[in-house]
């Protein structure tokens, strides 16, 4: 009797400190009752058969082969992977293990793994699939499936599907739901309403390869994905504008698994049910300034924007390098001299991407500045360089050259204030990243053109006017990209900021 109330006393303290998430005092954490909950929360959504992960986290025996693998990568924030640093932006669906949690499976490495009680082992979490926001009032499905071979560089793979929309809609939310998650490593979902990446596209395939951008100018976006991402409604009353008569322009990046695999992916749209009253655009962060000297090993690079003309809320942000990206940190300047952290990210990866959403919105009133700096490791020690031995590195879309951009998407309080953030420098940059701006009438696009010459040379003198001078000189203009320096320059010298 008295064993019994003891053993029960146990069961009940073992209990109670279990539910407090501590292992019972001197005794190492155990896999099943203090390893696998953690496993099951944070990685088996990717680390198990048919996910992106390489290798599955659910069984005792999968998780000790690796433990202190395992228990390196996620003590140093490599894995789950979340690249935001903590305090700089607090965003929705965030990755990452709690310090406790952190501790708990370092200590059962360093406790000999043990395994403990089978029946301890919490339900693993059902796989989800199927429409997570209910039924969409649009799907589209990659005509063919499209072959990825077995091994072999990383595919960026553009497939250009007509909507065939006949008016504007609003989007309110996209579902990207991966056909192969073995191989599909992000997306994403460009807009064309100009027949550009049709002409591009092989007719038997309906696509082509393009890394980085899509290879034309797109006309919008509505949204990008990457695993982990869970799709989510925007606020109420706000959409992307998607032009009537538009190309979906799906940007796939494949991963070659080590099969032979195929890959249909599909999306589901969903339409705003009445007319939205925001419509969503973004303010652009650039800099195509760069020569990143071979060898350099901390490149930096700094870019701010003019001050915000309007009052603008911020949803999201977006940034994006290359390949030998090493740090990406964005914060805003209010008028009033306070900083806002929006993101910062110290260990830049191009595989893991995405376009981040902020948990609440954070207002940016008229005046604020947005800052960027960015630092490049172009040397030998960066694993991730490829160009071996490293070659000087300028602005491109080559897997080899390099991008600095970010875009931070906004919604104003009406739609003429959205048509000033449209009309500052990088505005078509803008409208890509954060989604379509809102819809203009004939007269105002052909006013907006007329005024593009003015908006442009505004644009190179925030980029390449290195001393300050406010005008560019030829050495400046050195770091433009090439193709486009003819028709800089003249643009230049008609507004008169050409120096020599
Ligand atoms: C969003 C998907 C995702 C989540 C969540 C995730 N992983 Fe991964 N993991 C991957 C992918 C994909 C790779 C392959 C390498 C890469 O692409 O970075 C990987 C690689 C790894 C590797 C091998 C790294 C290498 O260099 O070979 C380990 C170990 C690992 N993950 C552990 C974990 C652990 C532990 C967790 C949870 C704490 C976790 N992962 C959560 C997707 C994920």
């Amino acid at each position: 009797m008295t064993g019994n109330l003891f053993s029960m006393a146990l069961a009940i303290l073992t209990v109670f400190e279990h539910s407090n998430g501590l292992a019972p005092i001197n005794e190492p954490p155990t896999w099943s009752r203090d390893v696998a909950p953690i496993l099951y929360k944070h990685c088996v959504s990717c680390h198990r058969p048919g996910e992106v992960g390489p290798f599955s986290l659910i069984s005792y025996n999968d998780s000790k082969k690796r433990a202190k693998f395992i228990n390196e990568l996620v003590s140093t924030n490599r894995m789950p992977p979340w690249k935001p640093e903590l305090g700089h932006g607090s965003f929705q669906d965030e990755m990452r293990l709690s310090d406790k949690e952190k501790e708990t499976l370092s200590q059962w490495v360093n406790g000999g793994t043990p395994e403990g009680n089978a029946k301890d082992i919490p339900k693993l979490p059902a796989k989800t699939s199927g429409w997570k926001l209910g039924e969409p009032d649009m799907v589209i499905t990659m005509p063919k499936p499209f072959d990825i071979p077995n091994e072999g560089n990383d595919i960026y793979q553009c497939f250009v599907i007509p909507l065939n929309l006949n008016k504007d809609e609003g989007v309110i939310a996209v579902d990207f739901q991966p056909g192969n998650k073995k191989v599909v490593h992000h997306a994403i979902m460009f807009l064309d309403h100009n027949g550009q990446a049709r002409r591009k596209a092989d007719p038997k395939t309906g696509s082509y390869a393009s890394f980085g951008g899509p290879g034309y100018i797109p006309t919008g976006s509505i949204g990008a994905w990457a695993p982990g991402a869970r799709p989510a409604f925007l606020p109420e009353g706000t959409a992307r504008f998607l032009k009537k008569g538009s190309d979906l322009v799906l940007q796939v990046h494949y991963h070659p698994s080590g099969k032979a695999e195929t890959d249909q992916s599909k999306l589901g749209i969903y339409f705003a049910k009445k007319p939205p009253e925001h419509f969503v655009g973004a303010v652009a962060l650039r800099s195509r300034a760069l020569v990143i000297p071979a060898g350099d090993a901390k490149y930096t690079v700094e870019t701010k924007t003019v001050p915000l003309p309007v009052d603008a809320t911020a949803l999201g942000i977006f940034p994006h390098m290359h390949y030998i990206g090493r740090e990406i940190k964005v914060d805003a300047k209010l008028p009033d001299g306070k900083e806002i952290p929006l993101i910062w990210i110290r260990d830049w990866d191009f595989n893991w991407q995405g376009a981040y959403n902020y948990k609440k919105p954070i207002e940016l009133p008229k005046g604020t500045v947005l800052k960027l700096r960015a630092t490049y490791d172009n040397s030998t020690a960066n694993p991730r360089n490829p160009s071996n031995p490293p070659r000087e590195v300028t602005w491109g879309e080559q897997t080899t050259d390099e991008m600095c951009l970010c875009g931070v998407q906004v919604i104003t309080k009406s739609r003429d204030d959205m048509k000033q953030i449209m009309r500052m420098p990088g505005g078509i940059i803008g409208l890509i990243l954060g989604g379509g701006g809102v819809p203009e009438t004939p007269e105002e696009i052909a006013e907006n053109t007329k005024n593009r010459g003015k908006r442009m040379v505004e644009t190179l003198l925030g980029e390449f006017d290195m001393d300050g001078d406010g005008l560019i000189s030829k050495e400046e203009l050195k770091r433009f990209p090439p193709e486009n320096r003819d028709r800089a320059v003249l643009f230049l010298r008609v507004m008169g900021k050409m120096k020599d």
